[in-house]
């Protein structure tokens, strides 16, 4: 089979679906080659993700990716958030074939796109060092 049994669950029953309103932080990105978008969406109290939701206009694996990232990361911290690879979203789905890792990426950006906006909306200094690979596509 193509797919792990998480992946088929995640995306036939995707965890934190939808928009949050008042969020704090809200990060959207796409993938120029696809065309496929994903939104995330955090509500964030003392540097920690109380609550994350999704919306993604995407392949399967896109939105199994953006479940499973929404789940690791709702009750951490923001550094924790921020070191979330998508390696290591696909690695939850027991993996993603390979020409599917893209999808996962978006996952990562999501996140990283979402907490920089919330930094930004903050006034909170923060290293863009850290945030230049959410730069792509989208914005482009
Ligand atoms: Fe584009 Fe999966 S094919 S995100």
């Amino acid at each position: 089979m193509l797919y792990s049994e998480k992946v088929m669950d995640h995306f036939t029953h995707p965890r934190n679906v939808g928009a949050l309103e008042n969020a704090d932080g809200v990060g959207e990105v796409g993938n120029a080659k696809c065309g496929d978008i994903m939104k995330m969406y955090l509500k964030i109290k003392d540097g920690t993700i109380e609550d994350v939701k999704f919306e993604t206009f995407g392949c399967g694996s896109a939105i199994a990716s953006s479940s499973m990232a929404t789940e690791l990361i709702k009750g951490k911290p923001l550094s924790e958030a921020l070191t979330l690879s998508n390696q290591a979203v696909a690695e939850a789905l027991d993996g993603l074939p390979a020409y599917k890792m893209h999808c996962s990426v978006l996952a990562e950006q999501a996140i990283k796109a979402a907490v920089k906006d919330y930094y930004d909306k903050n006034n909170i200094p923060y290293d863009h060092e850290q945030f230049a690979a959410t730069a792509c596509c989208h914005e482009e």
